[in-house]
């Protein structure tokens, strides 16, 4: 008879949103006149910019002439596109050749599937709070054992507190897959260069491999701070980079992103080139090359107009970020983050667990948060805010945070 894969029986995750919505629907049945503002979800909301539309337009206009028209493209995706990524990061002095780039149809997909290329007797290391995906892709794979006492048995967790500013240190023990991310999500800490080059040093000393998000880079105004991994010396033998058009060109629902495996990469018993094969086989085996209309799309990101608007893009929702900030401080409230990502690390007041909090802003101020215990044990005791909302809708819930929630 046929069976299950039992690791999923393991996960724990889909509680989270799932709640979340649960408990704001509840909350508009009880006040049905009143608006509810959703902070909560890490979803853009801006429109496309104008050269974004035009290069999507151009990508549909091929498709739609004979002569033009192509089907399955490249698996590892459009070479002009692959070839602009190589310029765009050259710009930040990291030097890559197209064959080290890999469009995808988004990070999620990468950071999910990255993880099989690799055996399962290799130990993971994540943050906490982190980005669930790392998790539960590695519980799938039968990386862990059960979920006791808010952990995975069998992943090393880093804690992010208040003290090291929600940035990990290295872990003391032996780990050989380390996944980071910065600018992060949940919490909006950044990964300063030092802080990168010691887990850069970790790796190149235990022989473990980084995957690093840097999906929210765009988010970076500071230049003395990394945007990508590949500006610490070194990072090209121990690190894969994962990235998205997301949430610096809204693409959450286009679909588009990519993965770097670095030619240098190397793992225990492989030699330089053999990693990037590999992953090279896998989304041959498993993946036909993203959207060929998408990729028209993110050219027109990469181009001169493009990077203008974008910039304009992230601005938008680094206002919102200030804005949210600033409230927050000004009536009392402990807040992390919202300086170079779109999310507030909001430290919830009076010893409440993030639920509580959550539940008396959903009540009291009809403002929904994510509670930050959703992203890990470590999270508890917080709630995150996200930046992506439209500025109206942040100002509204701004003034009624200020006049509605009781002290
Ligand atoms: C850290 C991080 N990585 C990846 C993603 C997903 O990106 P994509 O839309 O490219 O799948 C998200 C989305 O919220 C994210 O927060």
């Amino acid at each position: 008879m046929a069976s299950i894969n039992k690791n999923y029986k393991k996960l724990q995750g889909a509680y989270l949103f799932s709640e979340i919505a649960k408990r704001t629907a509840d909350s508009q049945k009880k006040n049905p006149g009143v608006e509810i503002m959703r902070l909560g979800v890490g979803d853009t909301t801006e429109p496309l910019t104008p050269s974004v539309i035009k290069g999507l337009k151009k990508g549909v206009e091929k498709l739609g002439n004979a002569k033009t028209y192509t089907g399955y493209g490249n698996t590892q995706g459009d070479v002009q596109l692959r070839k602009a990524l190589v310029d765009f990061y050259k710009k930040r002095n990291v030097n890559l050749s197209p064959e080290e780039i890999f469009i995808s149809d988004g990070a999620k997909s990468d950071s999910a599937n990255i993880q099989s290329i690799f055996g399962l007797d290799n130990v993971v290391a994540v943050a906490d709070p982190v980005y669930t995906v790392y998790v539960d892709s590695n519980v799938i794979a039968g990386r862990t054992g059960e979920f006791i006492n808010g952990r995975y048995a069998g992943l090393v967790y880093m804690e992010c507190n208040e003290q090291n500013g929600f940035i990990p240190v290295p872990p003391k023990e032996k780990t050989d897959i380390i996944y980071l991310c910065s600018p992060n999500n949940p919490t909006g800490a950044v990964a300063t260069r030092d802080q990168l080059k010691s887990f850069v040093d970790y790796a190149l000393k235990n022989k473990a491999i980084i995957i690093f998000d840097g999906s929210y880079a765009g988010y970076i105004s500071d230049p003395t701070l990394p945007k990508s991994i590949y500006e610490i010396e070194g990072a090209k033998k121990c690190a894969i980079e994962i990235n998205s058009f997301s949430k610096w060109a809204g693409f959450t629902g286009v679909r588009l992103g990519w993965t770097i495996v670095p030619m240098d990469l190397v793992v225990e018993g492989t030699k330089k080139d053999k990693v990037n094969s590999i992953w090279s086989r896998r989304q041959n085996t498993m993946f036909n090359g993203a959207s060929n209309i998408a990729q028209e799309g993110a050219l027109a990101v990469l181009g001169e107009e493009g990077q203008k608007e974008s910039k304009k893009l992230i601005s938008y929702y680094m206002e919102n970020a200030a804005l949210i900030k600033k409230s927050l401080e000004d009536l009392g409230f402990k807040v992390f983050g919202g300086e170079h990502a779109p999310y507030i690390w909001l430290k919830v007041p009076g010893g409440l667990t993030s639920w509580d909090f959550f539940n008396k802003l959903l009540e009291e101020a009809h403002v929904v948060g994510t509670p930050g215990s959703g992203f890990g044990s470590q999270g508890e005791g917080y709630l995150r805010l996200s930046a992506f909302g439209d500025k109206k809708t942040v100002e509204k819930a701004m003034k009624s945070i200020k006049d509605n929630l009781k002290p």
